[in-house]
């Protein structure tokens, strides 16, 4: 559900008909998780639950070991998450969205470029719409062409 959950195209009504389940209970689900999200950082990787998804672990691993404690963020070279020219680096997003977001946050990058964002949206429990002038060809589906200007 977690997942359904960070469709952005997607009403909570709707999620909630396709898993046969009450608003309340998806309101109760996203409480539930959102609460465990800041607190898996200090969770050891044993105390998290069998229920827990496997991407809360993921996200204990980008708390424990890419979210910077200072204002000057540094990386010795590119982290390669995509071979988009101009590329911003996924570790800069995912501390951006830690610092200035919120778990299922809506996020909307409208020069999406290499998809950068919404790589680290997944990773960080956000929804995202990302749009582009010239969306590179293998992340169409997800990057819709639009021009921001128009
Ligand atoms: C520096 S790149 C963004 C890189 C992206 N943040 C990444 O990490 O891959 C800037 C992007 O802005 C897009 N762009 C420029 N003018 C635009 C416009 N008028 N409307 C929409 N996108 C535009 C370009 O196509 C380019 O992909």
């Amino acid at each position: 559900m977690a997942l359904a959950l960070l469709n952005p195209y997607k009403t909570q009504q709707e999620i909630a008909d396709e898993f046969n389940v009450s608003l309340s209970t998806i309101e109760r689900f996203k409480k539930d998780i959102t609460f465990k999200i800041p607190n898996i950082g200090k969770m050891k990787v044993e105390e998290l639950q069998k229920q827990d998804l496997d991407f809360l672990e993921e996200y204990k691993n980008i708390i424990d070991n890419e979210i910077y404690l200072y204002n000057i963020w540094n990386l010795s070279k590119g982290d390669k998450a995509n071979d988009y020219y101009g590329q911003f680096p996924i570790r800069f997003m995912k501390n951006l969205l830690y610092y200035r977001t919120k778990p299922f946050d809506l996020i909307y990058d409208p020069f999406a470029g290499g998809a950068t964002t919404i790589d680290a949206c997944r990773f960080m429990f956000r929804k995202c719409i990302t749009t582009d002038l010239n969306p590179i060809p293998h992340r169409a589906e997800e990057v819709w062409k639009h021009d921001i200007l128009v």
